[in-house]
């Protein structure tokens, strides 16, 4: 949602920053726009629509500028147009600002500001913001620096931010509260981003600004000072993410890149955390805190999306493994409720982005009430993985398709880790149980990419849904997360109506819906409730529903029942999840490919959900 790209140095400003912006692109936006500083003069071009139409409404003109700043729109305050796109100029147009994020307090800000004079083009909070800014400057006559204090101090809400001025054409200034801000340091020049994809083809060293903080460049310098002036070192970091993460590498598309990368990605989560020939199985960051995790009365999860799911899967492994009473919130309905949350509760926010504002806001609440807080979450240094006591990374490197693909079975390794780590603790597991599912976590990798054998007769069941104006997703037990992540993929991506129920609901509602048109997707693999899925396959068959079992490889009894079958490969059942989301994933994908959707970046969604 909404993505940052700004830079001073020597090179070409505005092609460093379109590249940056393209980088951003899988955030999720529907305008986008740059402010250069061209021989002296400060100009803003924006467009409605895709990076690649601002650059077409470009081409053939000569931009000359070595600062400038760029921003993506994904449009909170007012309908997505030129006009409403960032930068947003001051009232003299000597100023220029980017901003993420939502200024709440903008309606009372700008009602002063009209009544002293000040006119507005746009619709937006942001425009308010520096319109504000130059405000404070000519009444305080203080530097531009101080005047972005001085305002953020009276702004209620999130932000990030960069502004720039015609009359300091050396300079930028940056703020954050809220909103990701990351600072590249190259040689002589400077890059500001809202994650590190722009910046990683020029530098390694990066600076995470946090909140509160307002870093400037002037004179080629980087100082970083609080809103009250107090001066902190930039303490300087190097990236470990490579530039071919984030490139798709020959495929078609992010999502299928980084649904085969899974092997990868699953194996990447483990590393160096367990081995299952000695029993061996640590996690860094946790490792200080098994006894409290042991000891939780009761582990509340909180996330959003595909990272929710994640969390119901994990409800079932800490329940049945370490014995602990698990709740899982949407984040979004935990932080206004008013929930009971106790000293000894144990808080677990699952996040791919480490970014969701909702999450981040329900990790607050639950500290206010004194709760220990873990983190899960994929992109190091995000702001839920700072504002949490502890946690683990999912190490799945970045996802860039919007759908969330490796991140989910990353997750699900990670929590499948957290859980076995307790349950030992605990002493819920014996040794023999405990052995063998390390032995058989190892296993995973290579089962998934088993699945990836059956990929084209899963293109081939796609190529016959591919019109389907509806599907339901069924399954029991772990497999009924999965079923609501396989619905919530083919939403996201091909946007066809699918829902996941857990198969023995659909008596109470869903049944209805059943014909010979209705495609339902059972999860059927063969675990404890086999037989009960059998029967509910049964149950859709008898009314002509057109069933997709995804069955464990060598089921003789259901394919001889339903239309199509997809097999993977048998693991334990507690391990499920991780292959039987696969099918599920490419099933989505070339539906969504065959109906000629824009796979990595789905109409009306973003990556990292900033705005709650
Ligand atoms: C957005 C993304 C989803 C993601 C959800 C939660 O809706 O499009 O893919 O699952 O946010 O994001 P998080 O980064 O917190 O996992």
């Amino acid at each position: 949602m909404c993505g940052i790209v700004a830079y001073v140095g020597n090179k070409e400003a505005y092609s460093l920053i379109l590249k940056g912006l393209k980088r951003l692109e899988y955030r999720g936006y529907d305008s986008s726009g740059v402010a250069l500083l061209e021989n002296g003069e400060l100009n803003i071009y924006k467009k409605k629509g895709k990076v690649s139409e601002l650059e077409a409404g470009l081409a053939g003109k000569e931009l000359h500028a070595t600062i400038g700043i760029g921003h993506t729109r994904w449009a909170t305050h007012g309908e997505p147009n030129d006009v409403n796109a960032h930068p947003h100029f001051s009232n003299n147009r000597k100023l220029a600002v980017v901003h993420n994020g939502i200024i709440e307090n903008y309606a009372a800000i700008k009602k002063n500001l009209i009544s002293k004079g000040h006119t507005f083009q746009s619709e937006t909070d942001t425009e308010v913001l520096i319109h504000f800014i130059e405000d404070i400057q000519a009444e305080t006559g203080d530097s531009l620096e101080s005047a972005v204090k001085l305002a953020l101090k009276e702004v209620v809400g999130a932000y990030a931010i960069v502004v720039m001025s015609v009359d300091q054409p050396g300079q930028l200034i940056a703020a954050r509260k809220g909103s990701p801000l990351v600072i590249g340091i190259g040689e002589e020049e400077y890059f500001f981003a809202s994650d590190a994809t722009p910046i990683i083809a020029y530098t390694k060293n990066v600076v995470y600004l946090d909140d509160y903080e307002v870093a400037v460049v002037r004179d080629g310098k980087l100082s970083i000072q609080n809103l009250d002036n107090t001066e902190t070192i930039p303490y300087i970091q190097k990236l470990e993410m490579e530039l071919e993460a984030i490139e798709k590498g020959g495929y078609d598309h992010f999502m299928i890149k980084e649904i085969f990368e899974q092997p990868r990605s699953i194996a990447d989560s483990m590393r160096g955390r367990l081995r299952s020939s000695d029993s061996h199985l640590q996690l860094g960051g946790l490792s200080n805190h098994l006894d409290k995790l042991a000891q939780a009365e009761r582990i509340v999860i909180v996330a959003c999306g595909t990272s929710w799911h994640a969390g119901l899967v994990a409800e079932y492994l800490f329940e049945e493994l370490a014995r602990i009473n698990v709740e899982v919130e949407y984040a979004s309905e935990f932080r206004y409720r008013n929930p009971v949350i106790k000293e000894n509760d144990i808080v677990i926010a699952i996040s791919q982005s480490g970014e969701t504002a909702d999450t981040l806001a329900a990790i607050e609440l639950a500290k206010s009430k004194g709760a220990t807080i873990f983190g899960v979450c994929n992109v190091v240094g995000s702001s839920i993985a700072r504002a949490t006591h502890a946690g683990a990374y999912t190490h799945a490197g970045p996802e860039i398709g919007v759908a969330s693909t490796k991140a989910f079975t990353a997750q699900v390794t990670v929590l499948t880790l957290i859980a076995l780590a307790t349950a030992k603790q605990k002493g819920t597991i014996s040794e023999e149980v405990f052995r063998q599912l390390l032995t058989e976590l190892e296993n995973i990798p290579d089962k998934v990419e088993k699945v990836f054998e059956n990929a084209s007769k899963i293109k081939e069941i796609a190529f016959i849904f591919t019109y389907a104006r509806n599907f339901i997703y069924l399954g029991r037990g772990l497999n009924f997360p999965v079923a609501l992540e396989g619905a919530l993929k083919l939403k996201e991506i091909s946007y066809i109506h699918a829902e996941g129920y857990p198969a023995a609901e659909m008596k109470h509602g869903p049944i209805a819906l059943i014909d010979e048109d209705m495609p339902v997707v059972f999860l059927a693999t063969k675990d404890s409730s086999y037989e009960k899925i059998v029967s509910n396959i049964q149950e859709v068959k008898a009314r002509k529903g057109r069933v997709i079992a995804i069955v464990t490889e060598g089921d003789t009894l259901i394919p001889g029942m339903v239309d199509f079958v997809i097999e993977v490969p048998e693991t334990h059942e507690i391990l499920t999840p991780l292959v039987s989301v696969i099918p599920l994933q490419l099933l989505s994908y070339y539906i969504a490919v065959m109906r000629g959707r824009n796979v990595d970046q789905p109409r009306n969604l973003a990556k990292s959900v900033t705005v709650e």
